[in-house]
């Protein structure tokens, strides 16, 4: 059973204002109901790191993509996935775990990223520049649908783009979709030749170096983590460019006091939780998909196992030899 007192007394870490008493009495109440209807199902629950604090309280495993993509093949137990996260990364939980039924509580939960980069275009592409390169390989970001990964040589993540591009034989990648990235990994790896598929992340890409020069005037010593995603006039600023794990990894190790996450506003929340004690503030935006996932449509997911993730099998195993070259190459 919840308790509303001890639930209130962590929200408010996250944000005072919002976090009522009132709020986590009814929150506590939505919480057991998932804590049985869990159990009930054999249900494990997954959830990323941009999630609202809340469902933080019901998640087995939290993490980033990478992380969550290795704990879907891990969950041999449960029968049922449900996914608290956007639609690509529900996808690579099925593309790893075929066998068990993956649930994305709301499928309307996509990626700006990820439609960028639509299969027949990026099939076209690929062609247009092996023709030019003989030698091109193809890395696409996990933010991307199994049937873009599926025609890819490598997936790679936040975590490890960089040195799975580093690690790949070709001297010439199509990096897709996120141009930041690319720009990102290319300036780490000056030695290849890195091809940027035109795509960007409207919540990353729209954070500003102003917001974070301005929070630098009043801390000068303040450390500032951003996500890959961000712009080149953004990441110049930062200490670190992390993924979201590797930016609470961060903040918990460092000797620092006071930190600005450069992200979704989702990790500030969870770093407020996660590393008392510390200081945090934001350059942040919202991803509205990321927030599509709520309590309610939790227990709708769990009562009634719909919507579910289905893939034709012969997109999901080269959706799979891409994710497996991943840990293959890192
Ligand atoms: P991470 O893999 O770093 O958690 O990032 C996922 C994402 O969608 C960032 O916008
Ligand atoms: Fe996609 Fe951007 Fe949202 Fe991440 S923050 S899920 S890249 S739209």
């Amino acid at each position: 059973m919840f308790n509303p007192e001890q639930l209130h007394k962590k929200l408010i870490l996250a944000d005072p204002g919002f976090y009522t008493f009132e709020l986590c009495e009814e929150i506590g109440q939505k919480l057991d109901r998932i804590t049985e209807l869990k159990a009930e199902r054999n249900a494990v629950l997954l959830a990323h790191n941009y999630q609202r604090p809340e469902i933080f309280e019901v998640a087995d495993f939290t993490g980033d993509s990478l992380e969550l993509s290795l704990l879907a093949g891990k969950v041999e137990k449960a029968e049922v996935i449900i996914f608290c996260g956007v639609h690509f990364m529900a996808e690579t939980a099925k593309i790893v775990s075929p066998s068990k039924k993956v649930i994305l509580p709301n499928i309307q939960a996509g990626c700006s990223l990820a439609d960028t980069a639509e299969a027949e275009d990026v099939r076209a592409r690929i062609e247009e520049l092996r023709n030019k390169y003989p030698d091109l390989g193809v890395v696409s970001y996990v933010n991307t649908t199994a049937a873009v990964k599926a025609l890819s040589d490598a997936c790679c993540t936040s975590a490890n783009a960089v040195d799975v591009i580093q690690a790949m034989p070709n001297k010439t990648i199509l990096y897709i979709p996120d141009k930041n990235m690319a720009a990102y990994a290319a300036k780490q790896i000056p030695d290849k030749t890195i091809i940027p598929w035109e795509g960007s992340c409207y919540v990353h890409h729209e954070i500003e170096p102003e917001s974070i020069l301005h929070i630098k005037e009043i801390y000068p010593d303040i450390k500032v983590l951003v996500h890959p995603e961000c712009r080149d006039d953004v990441i110049k600023l930062a200490d670190k460019a992390l993924s979201t794990s590797g930016i609470i990894k961060y903040a918990m190790k460092s000797n620092a006091e006071r930190f600005l996450a450069v992200t979704e506003c989702g990790l500030s929340d969870l770093l407020k939780i996660q590393v008392p004690g510390k200081k945090f503030y934001r350059a942040c935006k919202i991803c509205r998909y990321m927030k599509m996932i709520t309590l309610d449509n939790i227990i709708t997911s769990l009562e009634t196992l719909q919507p579910e993730i289905t893939l034709p099998e012969d997109v999901r195993t080269g959706a799979e030899r891409s994710i497996r070259r991943m840990f293959e190459l890192t």
